[in-house]
């Protein structure tokens, strides 16, 4: 689908002379968490904006606004195909029509440089050309339904350590080749109509107020005609971001622009010129989307792509992610009228991990775990057995299980303002937008308050989450009152990460009163005030040896055992790196008994990165889930069973060892974070590495065999290389093939520092038993050229390249060559 761009230039140029400078101000600034402000007196309404790449969250960040969750991004990435990315930005799309939200701000585009980095799981890939194709699928997908999408962070945001300040130093070549290209390839192909600005600094300027890149690369070399956003309390000074190229300050209502800009104006500091062209591309964004009178939008609402199942969308995406990283004797599919009986094991098999932590955080209406995935593929006459085995949370978490609650709001005198019934044990209102209309200002008190009915008996912990007063009581006990304040990162504020307050016994389905009481339930982060904060809960602590001997027992007696293991909330997430790779808690050791145990264990990875897996060559089958999104389960059961085939291929490499890993640091020094490594991120970096990998980038098994036969190269007019590729499929079932091409320089190439082989291309084939079928792939021109960095441009590097086709990285059995002139 094609979508055609109207000229909206004399529509924006005529609302934007209508508009003093106070009001042109105003629209550059949110006038509260998620918005721009409405200008009545040119027919503007106003304009949402909502994270993020798995889901809508929509401008209530609450489980009672329920959001559908698909895969993660790394989930997405693993399907390598930038047409199922699409579905994806259809579905989400349509979830924002659904919540009145224009904007969605997403997706993420940086890359995996590190294995630490804690967003690792929301980013796509270690190999830009990969992450630019998911990308423009995604960002179509959304933009062809309406909903404008984002690409952020830009650029180089690919850790979290002192992320609102540390300056990364990146070479010109390595931000030309790596982190600038899928920003580059994504605008050119399917131009997202807003990119947000990293917190991050690059080579001695801070992100949103890096003029170089913003202005220079981005408007000038580029022609981006899109709104640039800040990231969330990034813009921290009026001059600068605004000569930097930054078009939106965001959050409100108090920022850098608005009235700060209009006086800087005034005082002759600022040029009205220079506010006018960031007016312009708001203007134009908001044309686009149909909000500024007069302006027919892109996509009309009759003409927004059929609706999609965006249940069964989250299904599909999650199976077809999932990475066959071993299946010895091919145990999987399991037959399930050969299966007697199963051990599911672990804690992630019944409290599902389906996404990461940080601002991609969505609530669901409903998460298919892995056992109830299970229980309802599995036909009768299997027995499905649980065991908890190992459990890594050792730390509370927003209470949820076994909860009734809800909020009581009260102000000074102890009057009920508004009552509303809590999904989750977690509170998250903007000042605005408080239930029942309650005025902020009256706001006294905020009662978290209801029952709770233990699932086990034993020594209950509780805590809260977020900054304040507090008094906790369970059971007509008062297990905390008592005070804190702190709060460094926002993402603390606003999420409130859980303090343990204190324990009680409690006996199993007995059912107590719980209340948490908030008197000054008011904080506020810069501009951004409202309330937030939390209940939350951990189960009894059970005996450890306990738990693994009553696992290993359930698998030894079972025909085949299954054990998720699982990384947990306080791994993976935005705000904060990783320090290793290990599986949280005993989880390793306890994959090692089950093995021991039974020779037919089949290990579901569910991570949104790498971990490292020291049992790896013990077990009969490993299965990489991701973050699988709420129908995880659901899917993974269609893998095991073999409805679905196991359709990832790794986009990432997968290390062995932490230790091995060729490009690891994300720790500044002095605010300083070195790329040292230039351009040998991921493989490129592998490559050339004394250590292997435990599994190579573009890994991935699937249930049927390919044989890969011919292959022809040719050098098309426009510089491009056209390869087409021939495959059979020599196995016993219909399958999927996503045929990869590399790239290597043949001979000597001027001594010009490459890497040995890089991702040129790809394309997903199917074909049934015997059958054959042909993959047609496009090599840009890009692939046979480097930025150079003494002329400041592009330049193809002529000779002799060899083109390597295959399965993945460290499986290309065809080659052919081609040659190319400058
Ligand atoms: C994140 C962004 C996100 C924004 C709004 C920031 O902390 O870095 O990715 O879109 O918050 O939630």
């Amino acid at each position: 689908m094609t979508v055609e761009h109207p000229d909206y230039t004399p529509l924006v140029n005529a609302a934007l002379a209508r508009l003093g400078l106070d009001a042109k101000t105003r629209l550059l600034a949110g006038q509260d968490l998620w918005s721009l402000p409405a200008l009545p007196e040119i027919g503007l309404e106003s304009l949402v904006m909502s994270d993020g790449p798995v889901g809508v969250r929509g401008v209530a960040w609450s489980a009672d606004d329920p959001s559908l969750a698909l895969p993660s991004p790394t989930a997405l990435a693993a399907t390598w195909d930038p047409e199922l990315a699409r579905q994806a930005g259809r579905v989400l799309a349509q979830e924002a029509h659904r919540k009145g939200v224009h904007v969605l701000l997403a997706p993420t585009v940086n890359l995996h440089r590190s294995p630490l980095g804690g967003r690792h799981f929301e980013s796509y890939s270690e190999d830009p050309l990969l992450t630019a194709r998911i990308g423009t699928g995604y960002v179509t997908g959304v933009q062809e339904s309406g909903v404008a999408a984002t690409a952020k962070h830009f650029v180089a945001n690919d850790a979290e350590t002192e992320r609102f300040t540390v300056d990364n130093r990146v070479s010109q070549r390595a931000l030309r080749e790596l982190y600038l290209a899928p920003f580059e390839e994504i605008i050119a192909a399917a131009h997202p109509w807003a990119l947000m600005s990293a917190y991050n600094g690059v080579n001695g300027s801070t992100m949103s107020e890096h003029r170089d890149l913003q202005v220079g690369v981005l408007r000038e070399e580029w022609g981006y005609d899109g709104v640039v956003v800040s990231d969330w309390l990034a813009a921290r000074d009026t001059l600068a971001a605004i000569e930097g190229g930054l078009d939106v300050a965001m959050p409100g209502p108090l920022t850098v622009f608005g009235p700060a800009l209009a006086a800087a104006v005034r005082d002759g500091r600022v040029a009205e010129e220079t506010v006018d062209t960031a007016v312009r591309h708001v203007l134009l964004l908001t044309a686009r989307l149909g909000l500024l009178d007069g302006a027919a939008p892109v996509v009309p609402e009759d003409g927004r792509p059929a609706p999609l199942d965006g249940r069964a969308v989250a299904r599909e995406i999650a199976a077809r992610s999932v990475v066959l990283l071993r299946n010895q004797n091919r145990i999987l599919p399991l037959d399930p009228a050969a299966l007697r009986s199963v051990a599911l094991i672990g804690r992630a098999a019944r409290d599902a991990r389906f996404l990461g932590g940080g601002s991609a955080t969505v609530y669901p209406t409903r998460v298919v775990s892995p056992l109830e995935g299970l229980r309802e593929a599995l036909p009768d006459d299997v027995a499905l057995t649980y065991a908890t085995g190992a459990d890594p949370d050792d730390q509370l978490a927003v209470a949820t299980e076994g909860f009734t609650l809800r909020a009581v709001l009260r102000d000074a005198h102890g009057t009920v303002l508004a009552e509303q019934p809590l999904t989750l044990g977690r509170i998250r209102w903007m000042d605005s937008a408080l239930p029942g209309g309650v005025d902020y200002d009256a706001l006294e008190s905020v009662e978290i308050i209801g029952t709770f009915t233990p699932r086990d008996s034993g020594t209950h912990h509780f805590g809260t989450g977020g900054t304040g007063s507090y008094r906790l009581t369970v059971n007509g006990t008062v297990v905390y009152d008592g005070a804190d304040r702190d709060g460094g990162d926002p993402m603390e504020v606003l999420t409130g990460r859980p303090v343990p307050r204190g324990t009680i016994d409690l006996e199993a389905a007995r059912t107590v009163e719980v209340s948490l009481l908030h008197r000054k339930p008011k904080v506020s982060y810069g501009p951004i005030r409202g309330v937030t904060f939390g209940l939350s809960h951990r189960d009894p602590e059970r005996d450890d040896d306990q738990l693994i001997e009553d696992a290993v027992a359930a698998a030894s007696t079972a025909g085949t055992a299954i054990v998720v293991v699982a990384t947990t909330e306080r791994v993976e997430s935005e705000g904060f790196d990783r320090s290793d790779l290990r599986l949280p808690g005993r989880q390793d050791e306890l994959v090692a008994r089950v093995a021991a145990a039974n020779p037919r264990t089949v290990v579901v990875v569910n991570a949104g990165a790498p971990v490292e897996m020291p049992w790896r060559e013990d077990v009969a089958a490993v299965l990489l889930t991701w973050f699988p999104g709420q129908e995880g389960g659901a899917a993974l059961a269609d893998v095991l069973l073999g409805l679905s085939e196991p359709g990832g291929r790794l986009p990432t490499t997968w290390p062995a060892r932490l230790e091995d890993a060729p490009v690891s640091r994300v720790t500044p020094e002095g605010g300083v974070l070195p790329y040292d490594e230039g351009i040998f991120i991921g493989y490129r970096a592998w490559q050339n590495h004394s250590a292997a990998p435990a599994y190579p980038f573009g890994h991935g098994l699937g249930y049927t065999d390919w044989t890969y036969e011919t292959i022809k190269a040719h050098r098309d007019t426009d510089h491009t290389v056209s390869v087409r590729i021939e495959v059979r499929n020599t196995g016993a079932r219909t399958g999927r093939e996503v045929v990869q091409v590399y790239l290597a320089p043949a001979g000597t190439h001027q001594g010009i520092e490459r890497p040995e082989r890089w991702l040129a291309g790809f394309a997903s084939v199917t074909a049934a038993p015997g059958g054959s079928a042909v993959a047609e792939i496009t090599l840009p021109q890009r692939g046979f050229q480097i930025w150079d960095d003494t002329t400041a441009s592009w330049t193809t590097v002529p000779g002799r390249y060899t083109v390597h086709a295959g399965h993945g990285l460290d499986t290309l059995p065809l080659a052919t060559t081609v040659d190319v002139t400058a």
